[in-house]
């Protein structure tokens, strides 16, 4: 096993129950409280999308972990230290080298965000007749796969499709399903095959290092590559080292090493795991694509020593790639997590179970069992949050993916509302207010109202679709 570089600390705190935040506060935001008066009149001007809100007029923002969270002193002092050459700066090669000491990908291809580095991937291995199989493609992967003319497959196992059944590891992908599914498409059209750590879109579950083992024998089978979505590869880390058989004394570090080597390549965004505000990567070890891919980086996002980013942000990247690592601050992030989860449990609130590594999904099909998948009881029910507390989730149900390239609408999968936790953001008392809430609301469910589209784009619906109560 690799040495432990000394900066990746362990500490002794294993012994105290009490799991404490692995940082003082230096410096501190207010947030404007909100009546429910007021709140009523921000929903019916944002077309009851929280994502049209503004972010002034939010007590406690759970929307997403991307890009929220709190910067370390040693970030902002990267800040500073920040060269912004257009070509060759000292804080890109800061920036490759901290990736490169987790992920030893030959080429690495900065990007402003994950997205960036997905349009990028994609517009190299897609296109007509293609297919990209996932555990489940994020979102914003799905939709850049489908721009393309490909076709987006989610091949997660059985057990990751119901939010009450626990498995350890419900982000692994069905391994049979992923043979067939090659198989019948042939390999030729099938460029590359995804998998999501931790699986945002199915509950932030964590993949353990036998399945993602068992996807590359897969791949090998069919030569054909295998690429990472890493977003949260720490927190998949502390999970495997946790939960899998073997890794209860490996360094997160190696973990994370361990999983990169099993594949050819990844999409990033460091807007989670980097702990940076902005940014995201691209890497892989093939020449030719990675060619074409900077081809299409200059096109779009930049030089390719610093992709749509500055240099103070490449710095900050690098930083934050060495403290998201760190057994104490992964230990009090997972903890903290499954606080507000077992907290919702407790109380009778339906959530994905086990508790996920950035968020707990309440599935809200199960809370609101009168209101049908496409009137989203989803919306509903992170409307109810906003209006009763103030608290912004996200909807990741219908309305998010149950609209399809040829326009036709069905239901999605699971109709969950996420509460995303910002990185080093919130303090515990925080986390009982929003258990609180979520309490008083969860008391009134069967009175929440329905939905119906009132304006949509074709694609990516939920950032900017209007509507409207129906009931
Ligand atoms: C699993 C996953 N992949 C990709 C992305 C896209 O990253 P970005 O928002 O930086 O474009 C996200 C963002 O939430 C994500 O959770």
């Amino acid at each position: 096993m690799i040495a432990r570089p000394s900066r990746y600390s362990q500490s002794g705190m294993e012994r105290w129950k009490t799991i404490i935040e692995p940082h003082r506060i230096k410096s501190v935001e207010p947030i404007r409280m909100t009546s429910v008066e007021e709140r009523d009149g921000f929903l019916r001007e944002a077309g009851y999308n929280l994502f049209n809100l503004h972010a002034a007029d939010v007590i406690i923002d759970l929307l997403t972990d991307s890009g929220t969270g709190a910067m370390s002193a040693e970030q902002w002092a990267g800040i500073q230290r920040g060269d912004e050459s257009y070509a060759g700066s000292p804080s890109w090669y800061r920036f490759l080298e901290a990736v490169q000491e987790l992920f030893a990908f030959k080429h690495v291809i900065p990007t402003h965000q994950g997205r960036a580095a997905e349009r990028i991937l994609f517009s190299v291995v897609g296109g007509p007749g293609h297919v990209i199989p996932s555990n489940t493609h994020f979102d914003t992967t799905r939709a850049n796969v489908e721009s393309t003319g490909a076709e987006a497959v989610d091949l997660v196992i059985e057990e990751g499709r119901h939010p009450s059944a626990i498995h350890p590891f419900k982000g692994n992908m069905d391994t049979d399903a992923l043979d067939a599914c090659i198989r019948e498409r042939g390999p030729e059209h099938v460029p590359l095959v995804m998998m999501t750590v931790t699986n945002n879109s199915g509950g932030g579950q964590p993949v353990s290092m036998a399945n993602l083992r068992a996807v590359r024998a897969v791949c090998d089978r069919y030569r054909v590559p295998l690429f990472l979505d890493a977003c949260r590869f720490a927190e998949n880390a502390w999970f495997v080292k946790q939960r899998e058989d073997g890794y209860a004394d490996a360094a997160i570090v190696d973990i994370v090493r361990e999983t990169a080597s099993l594949a050819d390549g990844m999409t990033m965004s460091a807007k989670k795991d980097g702990i940076a505000n902005i940014g995201g990567w691209l890497a892989m070890n093939d020449d030719a694509w990675a060619e074409q891919a900077r081809n299409l980086e200059i096109l779009t996002e930049g030089f390719p020593t610093y992709g749509g980013l500055a240099g103070r942000d490449l710095d900050a990247i690098a930083q934050g790639l060495r403290e998201v690592v760190t057994d104490d601050y992964l230990r009090y992030r997972i903890r903290s997590t499954a606080y507000l989860g077992e907290a919702l449990l407790e109380a009778g609130i339906p959530c994905v179970q086990p508790i996920g590594g950035h968020a707990v999904y309440i599935d809200a099909g199960a809370l609101l069992p009168h209101v049908p998948a496409l009137a989203y009881p989803g919306q509903s029910l992170a409307v109810a949050l906003y209006r009763e507390g103030g608290i912004r989730g996200c909807e990741i149900g219908s309305v998010m993916f149950g609209l399809h390239p040829d326009g036709t609408e069905a239901p999605a999968a699971m109709e969950l509302v996420r509460l995303a936790i910002p990185r080093r953001v919130y303090t515990q008392s925080h986390i009982d207010y929003v258990i609180e809430v979520c309490r008083w609301v969860a008391a009134r469910a069967g009175e929440l109202p329905a939905y119906r589209i009132v304006e949509q784009p074709p694609q990516l619906r939920h950032f900017t679709a209007r509507f409207e109560p129906t009931s």
